[in-house]
């Protein structure tokens, strides 16, 4: 034999001397979920281990992801019923929990990256991205909306805005109502390929925001479609988005890929709730080993193509490293 292809696979140095995908603290995004009230942690049912915290403990354990070297939290707010509405007033509310939420973050630790999330299914009676008439879920008038929800984002002190809504447009009309008002260092990071997916179903969950009737399928992509997801991401880059995401991860590595190869900016990958429940619940059963499970999934995800990851094993991953 010329070639033995184990050599290189010999011993525990050979292997991480040659090993292509080294994972960071930094690769990850934390998504946190906010609810109202003061010393409340709630875990969410369907995402053991995961928690929706009142404001005092969310900045808290932001303080612990940033030791941990985690640089970026995404943030989801649970709206009250009370205030929910069809036209996402509670959403550009100044004084509203996510805008109370981006301040006070900001405030005590002013070098994380906060980004927040963009759309109108925590604020609507209907549990829909954007504003219902009659079964249509209307693009125009939730793409206004959307803007003035990313500028108040913005005039909270969030350092990226991250519409996740899927409406037509609304990525350049997020950037011209940021540039109207002087926001020329607020990023978007824009969901640019999210497919109408069943691994959605643990966070909608946590925030109870279910859509009360019909689907997601005529904003969000077909899973059994690629090419779209292309279109969709080069446009959102000509419109300004500054990173582009790809929405779920694990059964989406060959769009991640696709993306990777076709565009200049980074590309970022969102490990969803239905992801991180099937590991949980597949560990819990005693079938598959947690930490195994973690660290294979989000370097595969990492090898497809992913600059970024946003995961609900963040914190885990970052422990992990250390
Ligand atoms: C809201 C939004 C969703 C997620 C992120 N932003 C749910 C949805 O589109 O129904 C899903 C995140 C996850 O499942 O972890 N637009």
């Amino acid at each position: 034999m010329i070639r033995r292809n184990r050599i290189l696979r010999t011993s525990p140095a050979i292997r991480a001397m040659v090993a292509e995908t080294i994972l960071k603290p930094g690769d990850f995004i934390a998504p946190l979920f906010i609810e109202e009230g003061e010393n409340v942690q709630e875990e969410i049912s369907s995402m053991p281990g995961y928690f929706r915290r009142s404001l005092d403990l969310t900045v808290k354990e932001t303080k612990e992801l940033w030791a941990l070297g985690i640089k970026s939290v995404l943030l989801f707010v649970k709206c009250p019923d009370n205030l929910k509405d069809n036209k996402g007033t509670e959403a550009v509310n100044p004084e509203g929990l996510m805008q109370r939420a981006i301040r006070a973050i900001k405030q005590a630790i002013p070098e994380m990256v906060v980004m927040t999330d963009v759309a109108l299914d925590p604020y609507s009676t209907y549990g829909h991205d954007g504003i219902v008439e009659g079964s249509d879920i209307v693009n125009d008038a939730t793409v206004e909306v959307l803007a003035r929800m990313s500028l108040s984002h913005a005039q909270a002190g969030a350092d990226f805005v991250a519409p996740s809504d899927m409406m037509d447009g609304r990525i350049l009309a997020i950037r011209n109502i940021l540039e109207a008002n002087n926001f020329t260092k607020v990023g978007i990071m824009a969901y640019s390929a999210k497919y109408a997916s069943c691994f959605y179903g643990p966070f909608r969950d946590a925030l109870d925001s279910a859509p009360g009737f019909g689907d997601k399928k005529t904003y969000q992509m077909d899973y059994a479609n690629t090419r779209e997801a292309l279109k969709e991401t080069l446009m959102d880059i000509e419109e300004g988005a500054d990173i582009v995401m790809v929405k779920p991860a694990m059964a989406y590595l060959d769009i991640i890929h696709l993306i990777k190869q076709n565009v200049h900016v980074p590309v970022s990958a969102y490990h969803v709730s239905g992801e991180y429940a099937m590991i949980k619940a597949a560990a819990k059963m005693g079938w598959l080993n947690e930490e195994k499970a973690i660290v294979e999934s989000l370097t595969s995800i990492k090898r497809a193509g992913a600059d970024l990851i946003a995961t609900y094993f963040a914190k885990d991953m970052a422990k992990l490293l250390q």
